[in-house]
């Protein structure tokens, strides 16, 4: 496993029966929870008394089982969330049947992996249309709900493929890098509306990853150690526009950033820019803007500074 020692660090001692007094009575639908992640997040929330909907084409009854067995409350839904209608009709009957959606994590997945020399644009269009199609649809059908409630928490599942790259990846990639843009705007709309919106970027050991992770480094990335980064994001006191890494209990935050802007000024050239590449791709001082239009600013300043420094 690629990687450089972390910083160790101890477990808080939050108060969890505060917490947990906080979210028990919460709406929850998960996506994908009939197994892996989405299942580890679906008993963790389950147990501080969120009511859930277990969705998932495969095994989400099983999971409502566990739940119901531990004493939580939870129902299965079986729909495929790519199909945008049927996406809306599982918002709605969870309205319905609780009154309410606190809480979305979008995190139903499949992979179709090949370099993308071999990769039919079928499995590109399949990928794309469950992790971000699907996302799409079910935020779409839980804005509304969130908005009218003054109070929303939304988890997009992103991937460090889609935020670093990984081979064999493009169509995953693209669709969970996307998430994080979609994550970006939605931060943005609904931070006056009582919505928040994070990604989760999880390293676990599932039948999705089974096979592509050594079987010691997989002892240690069980879903359950991811579960308490997503609880933490779709808590009331969650921040709003961050993508959390998480695995074997290790966290860590990710970010867009840009370096110090370097104004050549408006005749600069191609040849300019090689000519300075070395100030313009300088990282060690670098900042994360608050929104799209911060650059223009930016730059627009950084433009004005250079031309009354000449
Ligand atoms: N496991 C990891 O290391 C890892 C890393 C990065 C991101 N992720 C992401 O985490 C999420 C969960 O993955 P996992 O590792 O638990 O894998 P998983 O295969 O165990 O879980 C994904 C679930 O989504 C369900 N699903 C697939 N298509 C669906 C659809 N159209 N509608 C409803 N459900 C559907 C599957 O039946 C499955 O149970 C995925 O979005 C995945 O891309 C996982």
């Amino acid at each position: 496993m690629a990687g450089t020692a972390g910083t160790a660090g101890t477990a808080g001692t939050a108060d969890t029966a505060q917490f947990a007094g906080q979210v028990a009575g919460q709406v929850a639908v998960i996506t994908g929870a009939g197994g892996g992640l989405g299942r580890a997040h679906a008993l963790a929330l389950a147990s501080r008394g969120v009511k859930i909907v277990v969705n998932d084409l495969g095994n989400a009854q099983g999971v409502v089982d566990e739940i119901t067995a531990a004493g939580g409350e939870a129902v299965a839904d079986s729909t495929d969330i790519s199909d945008r209608a049927a996406a809306a009709a599982l918002i709605d009957d969870t309205v319905s049947r609780w009154g309410r959606i606190d809480i979305l994590i979008n995190n139903a997945g499949i992979l179709r992996d090949k370099s993308f020399a071999k990769m039919d644009l079928a499995d590109f269009d399949k990928v794309i249309a469950v992790h971000l199609t699907g996302s799409v649809n079910c935020t779409k059908a839980a804005w509304p709900y969130m908005v009218e409630q003054g109070y929303g928490r939304i988890l997009m599942t992103t991937s460090a493929s889609g935020i670093y790259g990984n081979f064999g990846q493009a169509n995953y990639g693209a669709a969970k890098s996307a998430l994080v843009g979609l994550m970006n705007v939605l931060a943005i709309e609904g931070a006056k509306k009582g919505i928040r919106v994070n990604s989760l970027a999880p390293t676990a050991a599932t039948q999705m990853t089974d096979g592509l992770i050594a079987e010691d480094a997989a002892e240690l990335l069980g879903p359950e150690t991811v579960a308490p980064a997503a609880e933490f994001l779709v808590s009331p006191d969650a921040p709003t526009g961050v993508i959390l890494g998480a695995g074997a209990g290790v966290f860590a935050v990710s970010q867009m950033v840009e370096a110090n802007p370097v104004a050549l000024g408006a005749d600069a050239t191609a040849e300019d820019i090689a000519a300075n590449w070395e100030r313009i791709s300088d990282l060690s001082e670098h900042r994360h803007l608050g929104s799209a239009f911060d650059q223009t600013d930016r730059y627009v300043r950084a433009a004005i500074a250079a031309g009354e420094d000449a």
